[in-house]
C-alpha cells in the first residue's frame, strides 16, 4: 500500500531529486516556474507519495495565482512519479486526490501547463484559459485549465500572476 500525504520539510531533497529525474536541469527554464519561484505551494495542497517502505515515489503540488479576471486560482505542477513506478494508475491517483483536496479547500479552478493526452482525462482542456496569458512563451495546446467550481474560469482573460506565500529561508534551503 503507498501513502498519499502532505509534504514535509524533510521530503524536499528527495522531491527534488525525483524532479530532477523527470525533468532535469530544464525545469527551471519554463515560463510555469516564474509563477513557483519565490514562493511557497498553496496551503496543504503540496503532496508526496512513498511506497510500501517508505520511499518517496511521487510529487505533486499546487500554486496560488490570479487567473487574469477570474481571479484567485491555482496552477498544479510539477507532478512527476518515480520512473520504476509508472502506469500503475499512482499519477492518477495523486491528481485526483489533489484535486478533490483543492475543490474541498474552496479553491475554484487549476491551471497548468502539460501534455494534454495525459490532463484532459482529469477534465483540463485549453478553451477554459484560452484567453489568460502566461507570464513568457507557452505552446497554447499545453496551456490547460480546469474548473473545480462551474463556470470559475468563464470569460477569463488577462495575465496569470503568482499570488502566493513567500518562501521561507528553511524551506530554501531544505531544497537546495
Ligand atoms: C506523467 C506521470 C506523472 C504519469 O504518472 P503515472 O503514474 O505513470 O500515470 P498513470 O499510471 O496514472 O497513468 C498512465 C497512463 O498515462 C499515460 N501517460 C503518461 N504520461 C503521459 C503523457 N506525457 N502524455 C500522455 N499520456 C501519458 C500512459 O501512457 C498511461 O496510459 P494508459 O492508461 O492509456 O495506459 C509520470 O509518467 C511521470 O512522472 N512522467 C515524467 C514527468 C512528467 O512528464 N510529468 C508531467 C508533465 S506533462
Amino acid at each position: 500500500m503507498v501513502d498519499f500525504k502532505l509534504e514535509t520539510l524533510a521530503d524536499a531533497v528527495l522531491r527534488e531529486r525525483l524532479l530532477h529525474a523527470a525533468f532535469g536541469q530544464g525545469r527551471f527554464r519554463k515560463t510555469a516556474e516564474k509563477l513557483r519561484r519565490g514562493f511557497m505551494p498553496a496551503e496543504g495542497l503540496a503532496f508526496t507519495t512513498l511506497d510500501e517502505a517508505g520511499h518517496l515515489i511521487g510529487t505533486l503540488r499546487f500554486w496560488n495565482i490570479t487567473a487574469g479576471t477570474a481571479g484567485d486560482a491555482l496552477l498544479l505542477g510539477p507532478i512527476a512519479i518515480a520512473e520504476h513506478r509508472r502506469n500503475e494508475g499512482l499519477g492518477a491517483m495523486m491528481m485526483r486526490r489533489g484535486l478533490a483536496q483543492a475543490q474541498w479547500l474552496g479553491h475554484k479552478a487549476v491551471i497548468l501547463v502539460g501534455d494534454e493526452p495525459y490532463y484532459r482525462r482529469f477534465g483540463f482542456c485549453t478553451q477554459a484559459v484560452a484567453r489568460l496569458t502566461l507570464p513568457g512563451p507557452v505552446e497554447r495546446a499545453r496551456f490547460l485549465g480546469l474548473e473545480l467550481e462551474p463556470g470559475a474560469l468563464h470569460g477569463a482573460e488577462g495575465l496569470v500572476t503568482a499570488c502566493g506565500r513567500k518562501l521561507t529561508t528553511a524551506a530554501r534551503a531544505a531544497s537546495a
